[in-house]
């Protein structure tokens, strides 16, 4: 069905983020027909790039299977390039010129620029009179790198735009997978029941990367690994997990619940700093077999104690979670990329097998949020055969590219329609931002006042030992690979 009528307009349309996933998403959206035909992509950059060279960097990140050389050539009539400084109030008169005449259609304004940039862009949007009532802004993450400035950006761009019109990306959050944590949750009645300290030992929530940083070591060497990817995209997922059931599929009240929790997670006090996190920067080392460069070097060899792993033992003090630990670690050049949460239960409360049945492993219901995305749930069996009862454990395994067969549409895709749509349940909420940063910051803190540099590992590793002890402490163990992928 296509969505209303629009004009996109992305400032930092030159950039990373605009060529490799924004464009090759509406084209896609384009191309299965979701665009009406008068709708329109403007790109705003101070580059002097042509369309045509634009298109081109984008084109690569659009797999062969999904190109289609008219589609893309209707797509690209649509687009235009502004080069203009967001900044300075100076070159903006062509890009109003080609905006006012259409106010009527539902105007998106994409931020994918620096964030101290949020507020400045906002104000001058204002005073160039482009806000319509049928606008909407969209931030992506950083919203800031800590309290403060979160607040100063949700402010500056709240004396603009009403809060119904801000959306804040986690792109997480449109993946096909975490959406469906929430099918699995509250669609059906098998879990739910068991969705508690009564029954859940502890839970794991992994989003391991092989990349190193790549080209982004500029943005990501002042950022690190906790501002880049737990408070967002790990708290989100924790979120999810954690949340009570929302009394129906509605942007605030699935919201309310996600605040509720991030508000109940258990600070990390200075004292507890060194046993419940761990931070990394990875060495030179080797992924799939061929040798990689280490943190340092991929910064063009300065010193840095940006951390590139983080592995951190945290809390939701509710009375559905208490005492039940929430395991999270993420880096970048670990073993593979795979993203997925453990959900392990309680061991059985008494062994009726003889000694050498073999031992009882504790049920795990594995989330695979990607890739392989899937469902799987670790039992134990018997081991058939005439011999003794040998128990031993297996697996129920929903690959769901088997039971869908359909392609699962890019986070992007869903999320930039959600925009247009004016649906922000899965965009974050200015008190969700700013709880996630309440919960991050003292750790950002006491990392800094620590003054200790981090744990190096070797590219292509799980990360530093010291994750792994950190789990094991508590006689536990991260899922590395015991499972079918
Ligand atoms: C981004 C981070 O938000 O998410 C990147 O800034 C990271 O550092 C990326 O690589 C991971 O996303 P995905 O969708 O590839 O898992």
């Amino acid at each position: 069905v296509p969505v209303s009528s629009f004009d996109f307009v992305v400032f930092g349309g030159t950039g990373d983020l605009a060529v490799r996933k924004l464009l090759p998403a509406l084209y896609l959206r384009d191309r299965d027909k979701q665009l009406t035909a008068d709708s329109r992509i403007l790109l705003v950059s101070r580059s002097k790039e042509s369309v045509a060279e634009i298109a081109e960097r984008a084109r690569a990140h659009i797999p062969d299977d999904l190109f289609d050389d008219g589609a893309w050539k209707s797509f690209l009539d649509r687009t235009q390039h502004f080069a203009l400084d967001a900044a300075h109030d100076a070159g903006w008169a062509e890009f109003e010129n080609a905006l006012k005449p259409r106010s009527d259609v539902v105007r998106v304004f994409y931020l994918a620029t620096a964030p101290d940039l949020f507020g400045p862009i906002s104000a001058r949007l204002k005073t160039h009179e482009l806000i319509t009532p049928n606008s909407r802004i969209v931030l992506e993450k950083p919203i800031g790198r800590d309290l403060a400035s979160a607040r100063a950006i949700n402010e500056a761009v709240g004396a603009v735009f009403a809060e119904h019109q801000i959306f804040r990306i986690d792109h997480y959050l449109g993946k096909e997978t975490v959406q469906n944590l929430l099918a699995l949750r509250f669609a059906n009645s098998l879990f739910e029941s068991l969705w508690n300290r009564g029954s859940v030992d502890h839970v794991q929530i992994t989003v391991a990367e092989s990349i190193g940083v790549g080209t982004r070591a500029g943005y990501y060497d002042k950022s690190g690994a906790l501002r880049d990817m737990v408070q967002n995209h790990l708290l989100q997922l924790l979120c999810l997990v954690a949340m009570e059931p929302p009394t129906q599929m509605h942007q605030d009240t699935v919201r309310d619940e996600k605040l509720k929790v991030l508000r109940a997670l258990k600070p990390i006090t200075p004292d507890q700093l060194g046993a419940c996190t761990v931070r990394g920067q990875y060495r030179a080392g080797a992924i799939d077999g061929a040798g990689v460069p280490g943190y340092i070097e991929d910064l063009g060899g300065a010193v840095s104690r940006t951390e590139t792993f983080v592995a951190i033992r945290a809390e939701v003090e509710t009375w559905r979670w208490g005492g039940v630990p929430f395991y999270l670690r993420t880096g970048k050049r670990l073993a593979e990329r795979t993203s997925e949460i453990v959900i392990q239960f309680r061991p059985v409360p008494h062994n009726i097998f003889a000694a050498d049945a073999g031992p009882i492993q504790p049920n795990r219901l594995i989330i695979r949020l990607q890739p392989n995305e899937g469902i799987e749930l670790q039992l134990m069996s018997k081991d058939p055969g005439p011999g003794g009862m040998r128990i031993k454990p297996t697996n129920l395994n929903l690959s769901f590219a088997e039971a869908f067969k359909i392609r699962y549409a890019d986070a992007y895709e869903r999320l930039l329609m959600d925009v247009v749509r004016g649906n922000s349940t899965l965009f974050m909420r200015r008190d969700e931002v700013e709880a996630a940063w309440t919960w991050i910051e003292p750790i950002l803190e006491g990392w800094t006042r620590d003054d200790a540099p981090p744990k190096p590992y070797q590219a292509g590793t799980w990360g530093p030992a010291a994750s792994i002890a950190l789990i094991e402490r508590d006689g536990r163990t991260w899922d590395d690979d015991g499972h079918d992928d």
